[in-house]
């Protein structure tokens, strides 16, 4: 989501720091940057600036990217390279159950048929086989376009209702029919998971007197999920919901109420994001309800294809404001979750699983996410080659300062303010974490760091310093950028780690600085504010946008968000698709046999842009998940 950062900043504005503005000179010059690809992409990293296409070799130990890159473009409609085709699968609207209706152009439906229909702006998703040609998808509905959903503004209670109904998570069964893959209306498996739906709470805060409202004096059940941006899959079946900007959704009747200091550090206060959920539902007012905010901001685990399971939302592992979580095993057997919160200036954190991965038990393995140790990143200083070392701070009670003197009563109210944790121990202020991905074939990890004007300008909502340095060297930076780390011996429990910048996005038809992006990007891959990230099995890299889509003045060139498919170890990184206008690319997952590639495409025409994808004409613009496969029937990228 593009917007939601930027409701914070004009509701609960930060002054400008002084002081630490020239920083700007400590930005590498991108001479120097060169050196970091170089190492990087050793003797066979070729790029030929001005060629478009499959042309540079890749290394031996690289899977191949056997397409052509496509061009940027402001077109309206999915652009793919040659050899590709594409599909709808379900658009925001379309009924899951034969009792709903088929979308309304004209009243964008009502709370009874968004209730029976597919959420709005797909993110996250993942897809759950159970044959070559069918499978159970579970997809995020982060959020609703209000200009889009309501014309005339969320005002009534169904109003409220069909907002709602369009939040959350769905999970339905799809199948390939007639040569398209399609949703199987009324299967067993088919749910949603809307901001009013039940959920289990779990993990240190379970229970804690913080969680405990005037609805469930028991601390143990909230209503809903809402704003659930990326997403995490874990080895043993159920999927991860990840809510973000959960904050924007309580407002206060009372104008004069004071927020917490604890709402503030989260963006929670009196004035919502025009969502008006606060005005039809006590628990979203707080001055009626202070603690129905702490029981938001967590990650969410779904058992897809279990119909009759209830969502556990997963304290152990924090409350901020998620965007996804990389599950991997360690080679020591805990389950590792790393996860990024996405603000302007918040942490990076790491969840090391108390028990141990058991192949085959997968009863026991859905309690890991139950109990562990979280962590936040601390990064040192960046080299000459924008390199540097390392290392994940505890964030126990007890330990590291985070006690009582510091404010902390108990491990529950750690996770309940994990940012206030990450503050007492000086984590790393970040340039917006987005997605992380971990390389299924190797031990490293990446993320994306989206963009962050703010950087070397402002503090935190925390008010913590942003200076430019480390893995964020550009003072206000426009492009963003894609860290990488190795943790050290290669064991995602270690406490130290290595870490260079995969990638700088840029533009280098207009800079020459470090804003003309690293050296593995040109004018022909050209992007700006990488977000989702993933990995496919074979290792490709899949880096999704979604950022300035003007195609003017820094962003010239750049067109609309999109798809690149980047080598990891040659850093070769190639356009694959771009989406229509004002969307973003958002979300991927694989078919069993990798002959479709599911991706999101969210918010076409937000902001008042002239999108009618995917239907044309004058119609409503509908996000949508599309699957992309090869007219060849081969593998995705290969
Ligand atoms: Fe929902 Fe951080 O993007
Ligand atoms: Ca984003
Ligand atoms: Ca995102």
């Amino acid at each position: 989501m593009s917007e939601f950062d930027e409701f914070d900043e004009i509701n609960y504005p930060r002054p400008y720091e002084t002081g630490f503005g020239d920083i700007l000179d400590r930005a590498m010059s991108r001479r120097n940057f060169l050196g970091a690809t170089a190492r990087v992409g050793a003797a066979s990293f070729v790029m030929s600036t001005g060629l478009l296409g499959a042309s540079t070799a890749a290394r031996a130990d690289s899977p191949s990217m056997g397409f052509e890159a496509v061009k940027a473009t402001s077109a309206d409609a999915i652009t793919l390279p040659a050899g590709y085709e594409s599909q709808v699968v379900v658009r925001w609207g379309d009924p899951l159950w034969s009792k709903g209706v088929d979308f309304d152009q004209a009243t964008r439906g009502t709370g009874e048929s968004q209730e029976m229909a597919f959420g709005d702006n797909c993110d996250g998703m993942m897809f759950y086989p159970t044959s070559d040609t069918s499978g159970v998808m579970a997809v995020n509905n982060e959020y609703s376009n209000r200009n889009i959903i309501c014309p005339d503004g969320i005002n009534t209670a169904d109003d409220v209702r069909k907002v709602k109904a369009a939040h959350g998570v769905s999970v339905f069964e799809v199948a390939m029919k007639d040569g398209q893959w399609q949703t199987v209306v009324d299967s067993k498996y088919n749910r949603k998971f809307t901001a009013d739906a039940d959920m289990e709470i779990t993990g240190p805060a379970r229970g804690d007197a913080l969680m405990k409202t005037a609805a469930d004096p028991s601390g143990t059940k909230s209503l809903g999920t809402w704003n659930n941006c990326g997403n995490g899959t874990t080895p043993w079946g159920t999927y991860l919901a990840c809510e973000e900007n959960f904050n924007g959704y309580f407002g206060s009747t009372d104008e004069a109420h004071e927020p917490t200091a604890m709402q503030k550090r989260y963006g929670v206060g009196n004035k919502d994001w025009k969502y008006n959920w606060y005005k039809h539902d006590a628990r979203f007012d707080i001055s009626k309800e202070a603690n129905e905010c702490n029981r938001a901001g967590y990650i969410v685990e779904i058992d897809p294809l279990d119909p009759s399971s209830t969502p556990k939302k997963r304290t152990a592992l924090g409350r901020f404001k998620h965007e996804n979580a990389a599950i991997v095993i360690a080679d020591n057997g805990h389950a590792v979750a790393y996860m990024g919160d996405d603000e302007r200036g918040e942490y990076l954190y790491r969840f090391v699983s108390k028990n141990k991965y058991e192949e085959g038990n997968d009863a026991a393995n859905r309690n890991l996410l139950e109990e562990g140790t979280l962590s936040v990143a601390k990064f040192g200083e960046a080299d000459a080659n924008l390199a540097g070392k390392g290392e994940w701070i505890e964030l126990t009670h007890g330990k590291n300062g985070i006690d009582a003197s510091a404010g902390f009563a108990s491990q529950a109210e750690v996770c309940i303010h994990a940012r206030l944790a990450g503050d007492v121990v000086g984590a790393t202020t970040m340039d917006r974490p987005e997605w992380v991905a971990a390389n299924p074939n190797k031990a490293e990890v990446y993320c994306t760091l989206t963009n962050n004007k703010n950087r070397g300008k402002k503090p935190n909502r925390g008010g913590v310093e942003t200076p430019a340095g480390g893995p964020n060297p550009r003072v206000g930076n426009l492009y963003g950028q894609v860290v990488r780390w190795m943790p050290a011996g290669g064991d995602h429990t270690a406490a130290g780690f290595d870490w260079d910048l995969f990638v700088v996005a840029g533009n280098p038809t207009l800079h020459d600085d470090l804003n003309a992006g690293s050296s593995n990007i040109n004018e022909n891959n050209m992007f700006n504010s990488p977000d989702g990230l993933s990995f496919d099995v074979d290792g490709r890299l899949w880096i999704q946008t979604d950022g300035n889509y003007s195609n003017e003045e820094e962003f010239a060139g750049m067109g609309n968000n999109q798809m690149l498919c980047a080598d990891t170890a040659s850093g070769e990184i190639r356009r694959f698709m771009v989406g229509p206008i004002a969307c973003e690319v958002t979300g991927a997952s694989w078919s069993k046999d990798r002959t479709t590639m599911f991706i999101g495409i969210q918010h076409p025409g937000e902001k008042d842009k002239p999108s009618h994808w995917p239907d044309g004409g004058d119609t409503v613009p509908r996000s949508a998940v599309v699957a992309v496969r090869r007219t060849d029937g081969g593998i995705i990228g290969a």
